[in-house]
């Protein structure tokens, strides 16, 4: 009863009428980039990608440009770090998982590409993390006093163990500023990147739900022939 289930908020993609709202998931990587690539990779996402977005590919370019990513120096053959290509993906802020941990009290912050696919209540489950810090209830301390955090941690009761090693990232309005004259609230920008999360997690969701409206109407139809057929068949036989 302490844990609670992801709050109710919906998406523009959300069903099977869902579309993507590119102006929403354009904010929304403008806060994954500004706050949470501080500490999380995207592993499974290129710069190319942002194309579905709606950038035209010189603004692909310029935007994969604005990343450092590992390279090899050419003449020294020593790893260096270069400026991001569409062909390259979203990197890692740290060398290695032991510098991960030991930048966030031991816990390796997750890679977030697939992220609102692999928990339960997805992008929900991201909303409601992100503005659910609070201290933890007098009752809940008081029928386990074990739950309070300990040193470096940060209740969260959208969290399944109840407390986690990221502090609140998303914490004064304005933190980000978007093109679109959006008003960057706390809760504004946990949505945009909750709905950009969603489309790295499953960056095909709109074409396949469409894809199934041909289906039916398929489907029907070769029902409705079959059955005419049938008659047309049988039709001599009394
Ligand atoms: C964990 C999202 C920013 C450090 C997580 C998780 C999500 C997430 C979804 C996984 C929770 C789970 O396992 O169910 C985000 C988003 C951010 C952001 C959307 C930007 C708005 C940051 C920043 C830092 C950070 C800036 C570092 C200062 C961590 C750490 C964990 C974590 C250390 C692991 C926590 C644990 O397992 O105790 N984050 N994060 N995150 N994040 Fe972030």
């Amino acid at each position: 009863k302490f844990h609670l289930e992801p709050k109710a908020v919906s998406f523009p993609h959300d069903g099977v009428f869902g579309k993507w709202d590119t102006a929403q998931l354009q904010r929304g990587y403008v806060v994954y980039k500004e706050v949470c690539a501080a500490c999380h990779s995207m592993k499974f996402v290129a710069f190319r990608d942002l194309a579905d977005l709606g950038y035209t590919e010189p603004e692909v370019q310029a935007l994969a440009a604005e990343w450092q990513v590992p390279g090899v120096d050419p003449q020294t053959g020593e790893a260096v770090l270069r400026a991001g290509e569409p062909t390259d993906y979203f990197p890692s802020p740290y060398p290695n998982a032991v510098a991960a941990a030991a930048a966030n009290n031991n816990a390796i912050p997750p890679d977030l590409s697939l992220m609102a696919k692999a928990r339960h209540g997805g992008a929900e489950y991201i909303y409601s993390l992100l503005t659910g810090y609070q201290e933890p209830s007098e009752e809940l301390l008081a029928e386990f006093p074990e739950a309070a955090p300990g040193q470096g941690l940060y209740h969260n009761p959208y969290f399944p163990n109840l407390n986690l090693a990221m502090a609140p990232p998303l914490t004064a309005t304005g933190q980000v500023s978007y093109e679109d004259g959006t008003e960057a609230t706390i809760p504004q920008m946990a949505k945009d990147v909750s709905a950009f999360l969603s489309w790295t997690a499953e960056p095909t969701k709109v074409k396949r739900t469409q894809t199934g409206w041909p289906v039916l109407g398929f489907v029907l139809f070769a029902t409705i022939l079959a059955y005419l057929s049938k008659k047309q068949i049988w039709a001599a036989v009394k």
